[in-house]
């Protein structure tokens, strides 16, 4: 039983997130924060299910203590969200202040074994930020913060179920009654960053698509598939719901290993889940900086994060070692995969540096 922070709860993913939460077996306590002031509302409304766990709601700068002491997990959906025209880009310089304060928040209080999930946009800025505020504050575990790229798994794992049943349906071969719409985290990946030009859906190597008409729409629908909800819901808001559950997903993946201890062993088992990480000092980390290397072409690049399948610990819930197999074989991957990477790898520099800029200047 354990307790966990969800830090920008009132928030659209915030909220359903905390609900999926105080579902949540393995949850104890659930501490809410939010410079809004409905925050202690949300948690006295959570209060009033029948799960065995409590919710409290936080919104003052001296709540931290209290809110972050004894936690196991803290998730971040802190932050402005998407506009119609906006990238994620847009979004950093605001939402780099708000996660570089709560990181010295969760440097100062939290406890050593802390993991810190990071679902606020562009991830692939605020992880750099994450990381060398972390550095500066001595607090620095690699193995213990993670950007979470899970939506993008999930929704891709979606599409290509549709996609599936779709031509199943059409040959007679099922009725749809009988759709498979499982996750299948070993069927899809999508690895590199966390925007379009940084996303590269490996859709070739498991042979379970053909036709290059079908893999180019899925590729489409995968890398715009946030914004396509950002228009859907006329530019009020972007994936919130989906969010949430890819976000609890995850969250509950390391809520199962934290909680094992031999209690039920298929909870142990280990998984492998898509996340941004920094890669020095986690094991296979420089193979993969040295494998990235290949593939963009700049001898010297030397990434130091990228969004893999990481091994989670069974015991700890921290990462165990990166899967980096996708990109070892890469005889396995097409042309315009091998492309993507290169491309990926270059604007993933670029990204990187605007969030290791930014605490450089304001530090
Ligand atoms: P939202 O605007 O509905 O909620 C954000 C919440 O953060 C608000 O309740 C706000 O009061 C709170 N907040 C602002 N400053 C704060 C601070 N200093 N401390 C604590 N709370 C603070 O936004 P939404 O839709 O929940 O999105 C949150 C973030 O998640 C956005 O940055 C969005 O781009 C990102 N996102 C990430 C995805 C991913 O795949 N990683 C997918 C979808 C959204």
């Amino acid at each position: 039983m354990v307790k966990v922070c969800v830090l920008g709860a009132s928030g659209g993913i915030g909220q359903p997130l905390s609900l999926l939460l105080k579902l949540n077996p393995y949850v104890s306590d659930l501490a809410l924060y939010d410079i809004s002031d409905i925050t202690a509302g949300v948690a006295k409304d959570l209060s009033h299910i029948n799960t065995n766990s409590d919710s409290e709601g936080y919104n003052k700068d001296e709540d931290f203590k209290n809110l972050l002491e004894g936690s196991e997990l803290v998730i971040v959906t802190a932050g402005i969200p998407r506009k119609p025209g906006m990238t994620r880009d847009d979004l950093f310089k605001i939402n780099a202040k708000i996660i570089q304060n709560l990181t010295v928040k969760y440097a100062k209080f939290a406890p050593v074994h802390c993991k810190l999930l990071i679902i606020s946009n562009p991830v692939n800025s605020l992880i750099p930020v994450v990381i060398e505020t972390l550095k500066i504050n001595g607090r620095l575990n690699p193995s213990q913060v993670f950007g979470i790229t899970m939506l993008d798994i999930i929704r891709s794992q979606t599409f290509l179920n549709d996609l599936l049943n779709d031509k199943k349906l059409r040959s007679g071969s099922i009725t749809s009654k009988q759709f498979d719409k499982t996750l299948n985290l070993n069927n899809i990946n999508v690895i590199g960053g966390h925007s379009a030009p940084t996303m590269v859906p490996i859709l070739t190597n498991k042979n379970l698509i053909h036709q290059q008409d079908e893999i180019d729409a899925l590729y489409k629908k995968i890398k715009f598939g946030g914004d396509e909800i950002v228009k859907a819901k006329n530019g009020k808001g972007s994936a919130t719901l989906s969010m949430a559950y890819a976000g609890y997903f995850f969250a509950n993946e390391i809520l199962k290993k934290i909680n094992c201890k031999g209690v039920n062993l298929n909870d142990c088992t280990p998984v492998n889940l898509p996340s941004f990480v920094y890669l020095p000092n986690l094991p296979n980390g420089k193979l993969l900086q040295a494998l990235l290397n290949d593939y963009s072409g700049i001898h010297d690049l030397n990434l130091e994060y990228f969004s893999v399948p990481v091994v989670i610990n069974p015991h700890t819930g921290n990462i165990k070692s990166l899967d980096i197999s996708i990109l070892q074989n890469r005889n396995a991957l097409s042309e315009s995969e091998l492309k993507d990477i290169k491309a990926a790898c270059v604007n993933l520099a670029k990204d990187i540096k605007t969030g290791e800029d930014f605490v450089k200047k304001n530090y």
